[in-house]
Parts: C-alpha cells; structure tokens; sequence
C-alpha cells in the first residue's frame, strides 16, 4: 500500500463505494467518510449534519472525492462549506460529483454553487458530471419499480446515454490521481438507450418480466412519494424524463470514459449482468 491517502465522502453510496473500492485497487490509503463504515476503506465519521465531523474526516489526506448526498435536508446547500473544509485540511486535490444537468442549471442553484466554490479553492479540482446513472434500476430510486417488474417513467420513447456508476467511479479515480486531469469531465454511456432496451437488458439478466410503460408526470411523481421521495425531487425528475421524452433534450455520448481509462463504458446488458450476479433481489 502507498502513503497516498484518499477521503471518499459517501463511500457506502452508488458511486462512492465503487470509487473507494478502485482506490483501495490502486494501493492507496482510503480514508470512508460517512456516519456508519463502509466495505472499503478504514472508516472516519462523518456527519453532514454535524460540522465537527467535518475537518477529522478530511485530515491527512492528499485528496477528496465529494459528493451530495442529494436528498438529505440541507446538504446541497453546505457542499460548498464542506468543501472549503476540505481545502484548508490540506487536501490538495478534490474532485467533486455534480451532474450533466449543471450544464443548463440556473447559476444559483446548489450544484452550480458547489462547482463555482471548488474552482475558485487553490487546488487541483475536477468536477464529475455524469448523465443518469444505469444504477437507478438496481439500487436507486428506481429500483422498487424493477423489482415490481414494471418500469414506470414518464420518458416517453426518449433516449438516454445511460452511465454504468462504475465507470463514473473510475473517471474521478483517474482525477483523484497525482497528476489525474482536472476540470469539468462530462460522463456518458457509449449508446443512446431507450427505458424499453434498459427493460429487456434487466429482464435478460435477472430472469424474469420486466417492461417499460410511459406514464404520466402525476402518477410517476405518487410512485416515488409513496417510496419517501419529496414532491420537489419526483418533480425534478419527471420535468426532466419530460423534456427527454419530448426531444427537447438530447443528451450526447462523451468519451471521456474511453479518453481516461482506455476501454469502452460498461454497456446495459453487462451493467444488468453484473447487478444480477452481485445482487440479492427481493
Ligand atoms: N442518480 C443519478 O442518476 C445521478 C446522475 C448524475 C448525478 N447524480 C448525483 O449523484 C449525487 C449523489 O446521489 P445520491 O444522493 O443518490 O447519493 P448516494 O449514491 O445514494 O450516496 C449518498 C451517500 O451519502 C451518505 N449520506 C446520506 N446522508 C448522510 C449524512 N447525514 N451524513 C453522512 N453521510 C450521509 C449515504 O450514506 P448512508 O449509507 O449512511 O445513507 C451515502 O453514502 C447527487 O449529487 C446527484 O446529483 C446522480
């Protein structure tokens, strides 16, 4: 193992538990920041609602992997607090999860004030911004629905590059490294996928019926309520599966997957694959 010490905030979360298990692959020290330990990485506590926790998490490290965790009350809004924590610790490199959607977020909002904060900190810095993550269907918000056998979206025949989370982990792996590119990487899968090919790749893979229906945003927004989402992040959600239904968004394929790593993103029937062997499905 090399002295070169890493703090993953959310390492038990989609992608943080894939950036401190590839961390961990490099021989570097992974310090997993978070309220309970994770599977990899010594565990340091960290609270986002408890700012005391803060400055011992970051502490030692020569760089951060931050992200939000985006439905917790009030996190969005102290990223750039935390982040400024992060700084003057002396981590000199941090690499911070933001999203596609910054791209056309109103300057004011949280994500585009996290990623303004990180860029005016004096230190190397990349912002990760992926697309929707493949993830959702196996372990995320969407993930009751996959199991009910019926995907409920209110995506229409739209398409999207759909991103496998271990591919957004080894791209801020590779900026986490001494010397890993900085700035904005935009994260993609390498094809545009409709919800009816992300079906049939889980249904394939798991062994059982899965379809896609097109729903309207009300009936998509009680779906996620009913699993303890907020109106305002089922809102989010739908307005944005809406305009990619609508073609009013086009999301285009990066290659940054390719350019840092040197083979092709995870594609849906080995994202599906993988999620059906490592996955105990109610
Ligand atoms: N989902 C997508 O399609 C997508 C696409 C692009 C960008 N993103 C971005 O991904 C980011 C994270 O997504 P997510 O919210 O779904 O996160 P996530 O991957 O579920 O991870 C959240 C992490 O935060 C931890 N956490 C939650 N509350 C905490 C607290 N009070 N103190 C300490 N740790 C806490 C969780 O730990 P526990 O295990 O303790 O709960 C977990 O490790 C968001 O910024 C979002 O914009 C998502």
């Amino acid at each position: 193992m090399s002295d070169y010490t890493v703090t993953v905030v959310g390492a038990t979360g989609k992608t943080g538990r894939h950036v401190a298990e590839q961390a961990v692959a490099r021989g570097w020290r992974v310090r997993a920041a978070g309220r309970r330990a994770a599977r990899h990485g010594e565990w340091a506590m960290l609270d986002w609602d408890d700012e005391d926790t803060w400055r011992p998490a970051f502490s030692g490290s020569d760089a951060a992997y931050v992200l939000t965790p985006f439905n917790h009350p009030g996190a969005p809004e102290r990223t750039p607090h935390l982040l400024g924590v992060a700084a003057s610790t002396g981590a000199s490199r941090i690499v911070l999860l933001s999203s596609l959607d910054a791209d056309s977020a109103a300057e004011d909002s949280p994500l585009r004030l996290a990623e303004r904060t990180l860029q005016a900190l004096p230190v190397h810095s990349a912002i990760v911004r992926p697309t929707w993550f493949l993830d959702n269907f196996t372990v995320g918000s969407f993930a009751t629905m996959t199991w009910a056998g019926d995907l409920r979206l209110p995506a229409g025949n739209g398409t999207i590059p759909f991103v496998d989370v271990r591919d957004v982990a080894a791209v801020a792996v590779a900026a986490l490294a001494p010397s890993g590119p900085q700035g904005v990487l935009p994260v993609t899968g390498h094809e545009q996928l409709s919800h009816d090919q992300v079906a049939a790749a889980l249904a394939a893979a798991f062994g059982r019926p899965i379809t896609y229906t097109d729903v309207d945003s009300e009936e998509f927004i009680g779906l996620l309520m009913a699993r303890g989402f907020s109106r305002g992040y089922g809102q989010f959600l739908a307005d944005a599966l809406r305009e990619v239904a609508e073609g009013r968004l086009l999301i285009p394929a990066s290659d940054t997957v390719e350019r840092l790593t040197g083979r092709r993103p995870h594609d849906v029937i080995d994202f599906a694959r993988y999620h059906a062997a490592h996955l105990a499905v109610p």
